[in-house]
């Protein structure tokens, strides 16, 4: 898990995980994120985070969906791999969006 980017007049910060290949779909990368979350905006104060990934990469962008981050835009052609070049997207979760999937739990921001 990883946090950094972090813009503490603007409020944001990127995010990230890697799950090791043995350990994957066993939903760690749903809970890490989960807590990584609630770190951020309970803990950090964070108005928004967000998080670039390759664009083939569906399965990691499945996840962040099911997490309720945006996707936001992406970068053209950002990433050579494989002999060809990928676009790499761009995805946003906003404190209110994370506060009205949680509003149970979370308390109120600044
Ligand atoms: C993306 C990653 C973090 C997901 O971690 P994980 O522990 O395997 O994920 P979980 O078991 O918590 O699954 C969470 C959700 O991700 C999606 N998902 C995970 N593995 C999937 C797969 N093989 N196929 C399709 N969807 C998948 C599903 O939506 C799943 O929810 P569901 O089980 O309710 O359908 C992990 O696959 C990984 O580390 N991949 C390589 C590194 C990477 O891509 N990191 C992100 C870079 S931006």
């Amino acid at each position: 898990m990883r946090i950094d980017e972090i813009d503490s007049v603007n409020r944001t910060a990127r995010v990230g995980l890697d799950v090791t290949v043995e350990n994957r779909r066993q939903g760690y990368g749903k809970r890490c994120f989960g807590l990584l979350l609630r770190y951020c905006f309970e803990e950090l104060n964070l108005n928004m985070v967000w998080l670039l990934t390759a664009s083939f990469n569906e399965v990691a962008q499945r996840l962040y969906r099911s997490l309720g981050f945006q996707h936001t835009g992406y970068l053209p052609q950002m990433l050579f791999r494989g002999g060809e070049y990928h676009n790499v997207e761009h995805f946003a979760l906003l404190r209110s969006g994370w506060m009205t999937q949680h509003k149970n739990t979370a308390p109120e921001g600044v």
